[in-house]
Formats: C-alpha cells, structure tokens, sequence
C-alpha cells in the first residue's frame, strides 16, 4: 500500500477548484488505532448500514488484499476509504467523509487513491456499489470516470432503495470495448457498501 504519507497540499494532482477550500490534509494508512474513531463515524454517515468495530477488525485483518486508508485534520480523523484487490477486478469498500469536512474536496482525494491503489496492484477494472438515492457519491463517481453498469433492485434495506454498479476502467482503453453479453456485470461485484 502506498497512501502518501506526506502532507496533501492544497491542490493534489487532478484536483478541482473544490480542492481549493480544503484545510490541510495528511493520508496515512489505517491502522487498528482508528477504529474507535471509525466506528463513532459511522452511524452518521451510514445510517442502516454502519460498520461494528468487528467489522473493522475483521477488514483491517484482510490486508495486503484489503487496503485502507484515513485522511486526516489537525490530527482528527475526517475520512477513510478502503479498496479489495483480488486480481482483475478490484472493488470499492467503502469511502466516506465527516460531515463537517464534506464537500471540501476530501471524497474526491480519497476516490484518487483508491484509484491509484487499484492500478498499483495490477486490476483492470475498479467497481463500486452505490444507492440510487445517493446523487452526492455519484457525482463524485462519474466524475472520477466510474459509468453505470447495471442495477440491483431493491438492495438496500430498510427502503428498497435500488444499488447502482458502476465501474471505471483504469487503463486507457484504445480500442472499443465489447461486453459479453453472457455475463452479469453485477455478479462480479462482491458484497460492499460503496
Ligand atoms: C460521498 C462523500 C464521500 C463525498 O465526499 P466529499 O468530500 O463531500 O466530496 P467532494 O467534496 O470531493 O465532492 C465530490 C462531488 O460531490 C459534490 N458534492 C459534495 N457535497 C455536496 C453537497 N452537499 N451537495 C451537492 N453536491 C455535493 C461536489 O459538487 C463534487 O462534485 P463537483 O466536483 O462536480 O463539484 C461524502 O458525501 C460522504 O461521506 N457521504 C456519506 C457516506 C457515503 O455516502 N459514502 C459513499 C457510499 S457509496
């Protein structure tokens, strides 16, 4: 894993004028330490869907595989994202940004290391599951280059609120791509929140 360690500045690469307004940011790799931090987060930001320390524990025990990731304020813990690499297809687990600290740009520095961590391990594609109802996180997807791929009615509960699967290709790409139409898209994304 390679989250920089170092101080974000201001303007990381690819950033947009949004970034501008961002308070200085450090990334650093999760640690079990973040856990209790993580876990009061969590309801807030996933309301009928938060993860349990055990939860974490258990993610955080799936490293190399599973990479994670927090972005830090003043030295509070203000977002984290986190990545399964197991080979062609790596899968979004779950990204998210305190309240206070959202629309700063952070989810949009966080989505560029999940991406760039993606590619270091060797996948092609990156996917991710979100809600149809969810119209911040799909901006934020669409504009780091995911496209919808198809749609799991029903998913969430309690609401029956549909998942949209959306993948990026993280290579360009030059020559048109054909879908088999034999396969589901979505049996290839596992089980995840984001
Ligand atoms: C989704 C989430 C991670 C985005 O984080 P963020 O730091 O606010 O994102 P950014 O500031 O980088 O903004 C990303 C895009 O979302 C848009 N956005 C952010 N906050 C917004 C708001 N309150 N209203 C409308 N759009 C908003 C921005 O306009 C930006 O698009 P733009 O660059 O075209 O302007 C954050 O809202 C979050 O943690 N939500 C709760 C958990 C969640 O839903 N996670 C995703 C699960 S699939």
């Amino acid at each position: 894993m390679t989250p920089s360690d170092g101080t974000l500045k201001k303007t990381p690469p690819e950033s947009s004028l949004r970034e501008s307004s961002m308070p200085e940011t450090t990334l650093r790799e999760m640690t079990w330490r973040d856990i209790a931090a993580l876990t009061a987060l969590e309801p807030e930001l996933f309301a009928h869907d938060a993860w349990s320390d055990r939860t974490w524990w258990a993610e955080l025990a799936g490293r190399p595989r599973r990479s994670y990731v927090v972005g830090e304020q003043s030295g509070t813990l203000v977002g984290y994202a986190g990545v399964d690499c197991g080979g062609e297809v790596a899968d979004v687990m779950t990204i998210a940004v305190a309240r206070p600290a959202q629309g700063q740009g952070l989810g949009t520095v966080l989505m560029h290391w999940l991406i760039a961590e993606a590619r270091r391990a060797g996948a092609e594609h990156l996917m991710l599951e979100v809600r149809a109802d969810n119209a911040v996180a799909q901006r934020l997807y669409s504009n780091a280059g995911f496209a919808n791929l198809s749609v799991r009615r029903k998913y969430y509960q309690p609401g029956d609120v549909d998942a949209l699967i959306m993948r990026m290709h993280l290579w360009d790409m030059t020559e048109d791509e054909t879908e088999d139409p034999s396969e589901d898209p979505s049996e290839s994304a596992s089980e995840v929140r984001a």
